[in-house]
């Protein structure tokens, strides 16, 4: 029989990680299936230990698990650990290890998909909720100038500025402000809202929001409108963190560049 995995989240029927992760398997020739499974909210415990006790050998967690799934494992990787989440679980010898590799997906997305280094950039993350969370420690790995994180609401992005040595700040505040990269790690785009960024903090910037889809994301449109030098979806940071999953899994590095292209096709 195959080795399972899947995606456990809540809503589920939304994911794309299956259509990835078959791709995958299809290209590195392992025998593998994945599934979409969903976890009613109350019981994410329940549904994540009788898939493992039913044969699952990994899960990948998203929106709302990823912090419990972080607290229910027994191992924790380094990152899982910065981040406080985790959305890469493995099943060895009955034991739960965790994993995070969102921050690892949108770094590889940025410095080698779209080779734009980080070394020495201006960083400005926007934001301060679980997304962003995930992904502060692997972009300051990458040796950033500076690194900012603004938020809404001021408390929660001073509150991760202390754990991780950055800065914070209000929208407000970075009024003649500049930047060499962007991060939207805000749920705004989902509600076609935009984060207040006075307009002037996006000229000459390379604007990244971490949501997809079909149509440009009102943060992207608004840095095209305001001089931004170059944009992008968060379709790559997907694709790299789910590549860096099946890595953590089959010991197998796929080709994510046909698999982007794919996916990009099928919106
Ligand atoms: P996630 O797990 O996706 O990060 P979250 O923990 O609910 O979700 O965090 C959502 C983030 O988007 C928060 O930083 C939130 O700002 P507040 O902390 O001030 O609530 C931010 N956000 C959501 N809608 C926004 C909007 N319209 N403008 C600016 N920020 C927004």
């Amino acid at each position: 029989m195959s080795d399972r995995y899947a995606v456990i989240g809540h809503p589920i029927a939304h994911s794309r990680s299956p259509q990835i992760h078959a791709a995958f398997a299809r290209q590195t020739h392992q025998d593998l299936r994945y599934d979409r499974l969903l976890a009613p909210l109350e019981d994410f415990a329940g549904t994540l230990s009788a898939f493992f006790s039913d044969g699952g050998c990994g899960a990948n967690v998203t929106v709302p698990f990823k912090e419990e799934a972080f607290e229910l494992a027994h191992e924790h990787s380094a990152r899982a650990s910065a981040a406080g989440a985790a959305n890469t679980l493995s099943f060895r010898e009955g034991r739960i290890v965790a994993d995070n590799t969102d921050g690892a997906g949108l770094v590889r997305d940025i410095t080698i998909n779209q080779s734009f280094p980080l070394k020495q950039k201006r960083i400005l993350l926007m934001g301060a909720g679980g997304a962003a969370r995930g992904v502060i420690q692997p972009l300051l790995a990458e040796g950033p100038a500076s690194f900012y994180i603004a938020n809404r609401t001021l408390s929660k992005a001073q509150a991760l500025a202390e754990r991780f040595g950055i800065r914070a700040c209000t929208y407000a505040e970075l009024a003649g402000a500049q930047f060499d990269l962007i991060v939207n790690a805000t749920s705004a785009s989902l509600q076609d809202a935009l984060p207040p960024l006075p307009p002037e903090a996006l000229a000459g910037s390379f604007v990244y929001d971490m949501v997809y889809g079909a149509e440009e994301t009102p943060f992207l449109a608004f840095g095209r409108a305001h001089g931004a030098a170059r944009s992008s979806d968060g379709l790559g940071m997907l694709i790299e963190q789910a590549a860096e999953s099946f890595f953590i899994w089959r010991g197998v590095r796929p080709d994510t560049a046909p698999v982007f292209e794919q996916m990009r096709a099928s919106f």
